[in-house]
């Protein structure tokens, strides 16, 4: 039969067929070489964490499961929950994913009183939380004098370990905040991709927030950052240079959260983020920051309601539940249909024992503060739980 240019011979068809197994061994190769050294502790590479971000469907099994062993090497079993307080949207910032951006005339906004944030983290305090997150927009209403007493009063009055989420802040002011007794902050860099970061959040710049980032190491604070994950024009080597940024700041906590599009955002139209790639984001982020504490984040648990479980069973050791007066919670709407807003603390709180009673999970009994063996004399270091 005659040939025609379209049907290949068989010897041109033999050689594809080899190259294209030959190009699978490469990439299951490169897959083991990379995961066997980021688990060995080899500084990372950008190109192993991005072959490992790659890796298909079927190789997620052994990248969650190599870092569900490195989490429990090196954390243990003991899961964290830090009680999240919202206290107020108001925002002077405008960063195009957020729902709370200073732009946004749809959303009613909300401050809570000195009293009410008391109140909250006193409730916090009775269910048995360790930890409360008092968390806000930027919100220049408070002055900085105004968190230090309620950060005093919360420290005087409660044996809560105090974190403050509340964005960018001069160095004096993450000081009075720090003497205040506020133990923990965290701020996310977001995305580590210069360029990215100033489209995203015009009103500010990378720089100035790694500079935050350091100054709140400095001043002793056990520090968190994070990203998120499919955000628009963010490529596999940006989400290698957010995990490698993070390790350079030898970060004490990182929320890995996928971007979800708000519909009164300029990014309305985008696509959300992955759920296999913000999983292997968590993953990656456990083999390459061993002893940071991970959160389930309610974005995951946004995406899909089984996030919870599934950031749990693939390096992460920390849940965050809402603890925000429900009056006001669904208004801290950073992105739509987010996982927590009609959550009640008690009906929450049995939810989370019986998902750890299943997973064979206990919860951690101490405050859980950083586990760095190499942390400096800041802080007396809880590791009875482990
Ligand atoms: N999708 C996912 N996470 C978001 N955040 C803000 N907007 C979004 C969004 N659209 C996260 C950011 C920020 C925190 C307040 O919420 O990571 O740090
Ligand atoms: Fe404000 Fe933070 Fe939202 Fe940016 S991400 S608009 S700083 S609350």
């Amino acid at each position: 039969m005659e040939r025609t240019s379209l049907q290949p011979s068989r010897f041109t068809q033999y050689i594809r067929t080899y190259s294209n197994q030959r190009l699978e061994w490469l990439a299951i190769d490169s897959f083991k070489d990379a995961l066997h050294s980021l688990s060995a502790g080899l500084p990372p590479n950008e190109e192993y964490i991005v072959a490992l971000l790659s890796a298909g469907t079927e190789q997620m099994p052994e990248l969650l499961s190599a870092a569900d062993r490195m989490r429990r090497r090196e954390v243990g079993e003991a899961v964290h929950l830090r009680a999240i307080i919202e206290f107020s949207n108001f925002c002077r910032k405008n960063c195009l994913y957020c729902g709370l951006r200073r732009d946004n005339r749809s959303l009613p906004r909300y401050r809570l009183t000195e009293q009410q944030i008391l109140d909250a983290a006193g409730e916090a305090a009775v269910l048995g939380f360790r930890t409360v997150v008092l968390q806000s927009g930027e919100d220049p209403y408070y002055r900085p004098a105004d968190i230090a007493r309620v950060v005093e009063k919360i420290k005087s009055s409660c044996d809560l370990a105090v974190t403050l989420s509340l964005g960018e802040h001069s160095r004096q002011t993450y000081k009075i905040w720090r003497e205040a007794g506020a133990d923990r902050y965290l701020l996310k860099q977001e995305t580590a991709d210069e360029r990215l970061f100033k489209y995203l959040k015009p009103d500010t710049s990378l720089s100035k927030r790694v500079q935050c980032l350091c100054w709140l190491k400095e001043l002793g604070y056990q520090t968190g950052s994070g990203n998120m994950v499919g955000l628009p024009g963010q490529s596999l080597h940006t989400l290698a240079q957010d995990i490698m940024l993070m390790q350079e700041l030898d970060v004490d906590m990182a929320g890995i959260g996928p971007f979800l599009p708000h519909p009164a955002t300029p990014l309305k139209d985008a696509a959300p983020g992955g759920l296999e790639l913000t999983l292997k984001t968590l993953a990656l982020t456990r083999i390459c920051l061993p002893q940071a504490h991970l959160p389930a984040t309610t974005a995951l648990c946004t995406l899909t309601t089984d996030g919870r479980r599934m950031a749990l069973s693939g390096g992460a050791n920390v849940i965050m539940p809402n603890l925000t007066p429900p009056a006001v919670r669904s208004k801290y709407l950073i992105y739509p249909q987010k996982a927590d807003i009609s959550e009640k603390p008690a009906v929450a709180l049995a939810e989370i024992t019986a998902l750890l009673a299943e997973m064979g999970r206990p919860l951690a009994s101490g405050p859980g503060h950083a586990t760095k063996t190499n942390r400096k004399s800041f802080f007396t270091d809880d590791k009875s739980d482990k």
